[in-house]
């Protein structure tokens, strides 16, 4: 690919703008990473769930899920080589319980599932309340461990290709030329410098907080409390995805439980009583156990979220400025085809055969900021 040595400007440390300055990089491009807090990344709180069939995904949304969960294990390959760190995949299969065998024959992803009777139930989720009585198994979703794991790979593989990071930089206006094209950003450093930074290229990947640097941007904050418990080794080997609660058991048993939803919080930061206790009542209701597994940590964090709950993705208003955020429940799961739809489009000779190159332009066209701007 034909590349540049002025660095593209990554604005926001977190899983987008780490997938995305990694595949630049891969890519012979110079990327210098602007971050803020990187603790405070959605990618950190996240539970790392790779699950457009459980999670009921529909039309394009459901189709670019696909596409990423397609790509994810090659992807996890390239960070694992470039950092020489396991990034936690596990292709554990996501079960989702029902009260009757109506509701599962009515979600909208059944066909992609296999049914189960309470009995199947059983035998795929041990000691599961009584509750449900019916399932869908989806055996090609699964989980990746964010938090401890995929995060810290990201970063290990872009330092390793040579990425540069400014951690503590916060950007706080976008400068643009006569021509309304980008010309460079406005920032204060972890000193707390004031600074201007020259770029053509910018990749605006600020999560939750992507508006307040481009306030037009339909993007809001969903706040996500979770918790995670140590279980007993084995004792759950499937995610179990819930009405309202989630429970993902990674390999060494650890048990991460989420997730509230609360748009009302906006950017009100640290856990409440209710939202802890809906989670409590939410593992009773599903597993009934594991009420009795000693806690371990709790977390919170924010949801990047459109009004459409599909991410912003290309090119935006201003030339030169390109989009990687808004991925609301599917940030852990969109973080591959994110990263591919992105330098394509920076780059349009770097995807590997036309036909996908085409075939991602159509998946793009359909989460582009203009879908807001035309209502
Ligand atoms: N994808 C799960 C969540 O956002 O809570």
């Amino acid at each position: 690919m034909a590349t540049s040595t002025e660095p593209i400007l990554i604005l926001g440390g977190g899983l987008m703008g780490l997938a995305v300055a990694h595949q630049l990089a891969r890519r012979g491009q110079a990327v210098l990473v602007l971050s803020r807090r990187r603790n405070e990344a959605a990618g950190f709180v996240a539970a790392g769930m790779l699950a457009p069939h459980a999670e009921g995904l529909s039309g394009a949304l459901l189709q670019l899920g696909q596409a990423s969960l397609a790509l994810v294990p090659a992807w996890v390959t390239q960070i694992e080589t470039d950092s020489g760190l396991s990034c936690g995949l596990r292709n554990c299969g996501i079960v989702v319980p029902f009260r009757t065998p109506e509701e599962r024959d009515s979600y909208p992803t059944a066909s992609w599932g296999t049914s189960l009777d309470r009995q199947g139930l059983q035998g795929e989720v041990p000691g599961i309340a009584a509750t449900w009585q019916a399932g869908l198994l989806f055996t090609q979703d699964g989980q990746i461990d964010n938090r401890r794991q995929l995060m810290r790979a990201l970063e290990r593989a872009c330092t390793r290709l040579g990425v540069q990071f400014q951690e503590g930089s916060e950007v706080q206006k976008l400068i643009k030329g006569p021509s309304g094209k980008l010309q460079g950003v406005r920032l204060v450093t972890a000193e707390g410098d004031a600074l201007s930074l020259t770029c053509c290229q910018a990749v605006l990947a600020g999560g939750a907080w992507s508006g307040q640097l481009l306030p037009e941007l339909p993007v809001f904050p969903v706040k996500g409390q979770m918790l995670s418990l140590q279980a007993p080794k084995g004792a759950l080997e499937r995610v179990v995805f819930g009405p309202g609660t989630y429970l993902v058991p990674r390999e060494d048993g650890l048990l991460v439980v989420g997730a509230t939803s609360e748009p009302e919080a906006g950017f009100g930061e640290g856990l409440t009583p209710n939202g802890q206790r809906s989670l409590q009542e939410g593992i009773g209701s599903l597993l009934p156990a594991a009420s009795q597994w000693p806690p371990m940590e709790r977390w919170w964090g924010f949801r990047p979220c459109t009004p459409d709950g599909g991410p912003l993705l290309g090119s935006s208003a201003i030339p030169g400025l390109w989009l990687a955020t808004g991925h609301h429940r599917n940030g852990v799961l969109l973080a591959a085809i994110t990263a591919e739809l992105l330098c394509q489009q920076i780059n349009p000779g770097s995807a590997e055969n036309p036909e996908s190159s085409e075939a991602a332009l159509r998946l793009l066209n359909q989460f582009r900021w203009s879908r807001f701007q035309q209502a």
